[in-house]
């Protein structure tokens, strides 16, 4: 690969004019997509527009001539075209944690009364943390287990008559794999238990299939559509830091339980003030206070500028795209940087939109070279304790933004320009 070659890539690129969406800064390989995605150019205009028309003008009117008081659906709605669900199916809300929070307890409930003998819930101990923790909490409160596996292939090992809910991450956080969901799906169903999904990686980013194109009367012992899912606004949906997260129920569990955090907007009549709960039909019971307007306004114009993609071959295009990406990208620091072992798998059907890099010797080059490549103008990240992690989001990013950046990595490795005491001073966010 030569940089000509990249740039023929990018000349050919039917993606290509999805790039302008964005407002990127000059003269930045923009390379953290995955942990905050760039503003789209229309968010400011919209976002000006909520604030000094239908707040400033239309005040509380904008609860119904703006309509916001279903913009968590609408933008729900959109979101859920890029994931395979259906209109009505998933809202945007709260957190990504607090949405797990809302969806592992009503997976809870629902197996503490079907199958009272299940105790325990299965995860990798790589999961994200805050996973972890929900899901650590969640166990002592209700008095269940939980079980951390510490590779994906033993997982199915894990799927016996003590499982209750299959608890995973699509994209993992650290290492960039992408596992199957569907399979491991169908496999904890199989088993009896439930599957909950984070797509903080995956939404925006890669393919996903919640329905997995199967029709109401499938058993769900032989269903790959899993039983609940949340993700996140702000990474490759492009919403805005903080985003609203989403959070989605299949359509056999929609109606049936409460989620703990009983507000009054997930409430059947909120507007008629009552005393006693009762959740809204379908998904709305899953919100809880009022919405965050002008965060969801955000999330909207970034969820669009995924939505772009649709007359280009939607999300198909931009995972195939993604996919040359991380592969070009990959290659070159393999040919470039002797230093440096791939973590992120070889294998593009287990890959998501990431390249995860790990010094072969000295551990504190991660940090420090993340931080003289952002000197450079390539940013990436550094995730504890020793990964150098580039997101690649397929909207905006080239082929030569992924060749280069690799020529960077490797001239900072080379001319030893990590070792500067500037790039080894700690900041609170890394
Ligand atoms: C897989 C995964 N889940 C959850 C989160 C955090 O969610 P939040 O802080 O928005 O609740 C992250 C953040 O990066 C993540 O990577």
């Amino acid at each position: 690969m030569t940089r000509d070659d990249a740039l023929a890539l990018d000349a050919h690129d039917p993606l290509a004019p999805l790039r302008e969406l964005f407002a990127l800064p000059p003269g930045t390989i923009y390379l953290d997509g995955n942990s905050l995605g760039v503003l789209p150019k229309a968010t400011p205009a919209r976002v000006a527009e909520v604030v000094t028309g239908e707040w400033g003008r239309g005040l509380i009117g904008s609860w119904n001539q703006a309509g916001w008081i279903t913009l968590a659906q609408r933008v729900g709605d959109k979101i859920a075209r890029l994931v395979g669900a259906a209109p009505g199916e998933l809202v945007a809300a709260d957190s990504t944690s607090v949405n797990l929070y809302k969806v592992l307890a009503a997976a809870l409930a629902i197996v503490r009364a079907d199958a009272p003998q299940r105790t325990r819930i299965v995860s990798e101990r790589s999961n994200f943390p805050t996973d972890l923790y929900i899901a650590e909490s969640l166990a002592a409160e209700r008095g269940f287990e939980l079980l951390l596996v510490d590779t994906p292939e033993a997982i199915p090992a894990a799927l016996d008559d003590r499982c209750a809910v299959l608890m995973l991450t699509h994209v993992n956080y650290r290492t960039g794999r992408l596992h199957d969901m569907a399979a491991l799906t169908r496999a904890a169903h199989a088993a009896g238990a439930l599957a909950v999904w984070d797509l903080a990686h995956s939404a925006g980013a890669v393919p996903v299939d919640l329905n997995a194109g199967e029709a109401d009367f499938v058993d769900w012992r032989t269903s790959k559509s899993p039983d609940f899912a949340v993700g996140c606004g702000y990474k490759f949906l492009n919403g805005g830091p903080g985003a609203p997260a989403f959070v989605w129920a299949h359509r056999r569990h929609a109606g049936r339980f409460a989620q703990p955090l009983s507000g009054w907007m997930g409430h059947a009549a909120p507007f008629e003030f009552t005393p006693g709960y009762r959740p809204a039909p379908g998904i709305a019971r899953y919100l809880c206070g009022t919405p965050a307007i002008l965060a969801l306004a955000a999330l909207e114009c970034g969820v669009d500028t995924v939505l772009a993609a649709e007359p280009f071959g939607g999300m198909a295009a931009l995972r195939a795209k993604s996919l040359a990406l991380t592969r070009l990208f990959a290659d070159e620091v393999s040919a470039r940087c002797p230093q440096l072992a791939r973590v992120s798998p070889e294998a593009d059907a287990e890959r998501g939109s990431q390249v995860c890099l790990a010094p072969r010797d000295e551990p504190a080059l991660a940090y420090a070279t993340v931080q003289a490549l952002i000197a450079r103008g390539v940013v990436g990240d550094f995730r504890a304790p020793d990964i150098l992690r580039f997101g690649f989001t397929p909207l905006y990013l080239r082929h030569v933004d992924a060749y280069d950046a690799a020529v960077h990595l490797a001239e900072v490795l080379e001319r030893g320009e990590w070792r500067r005491p500037e790039f080894n001073r700690r900041q609170a966010v890394t």
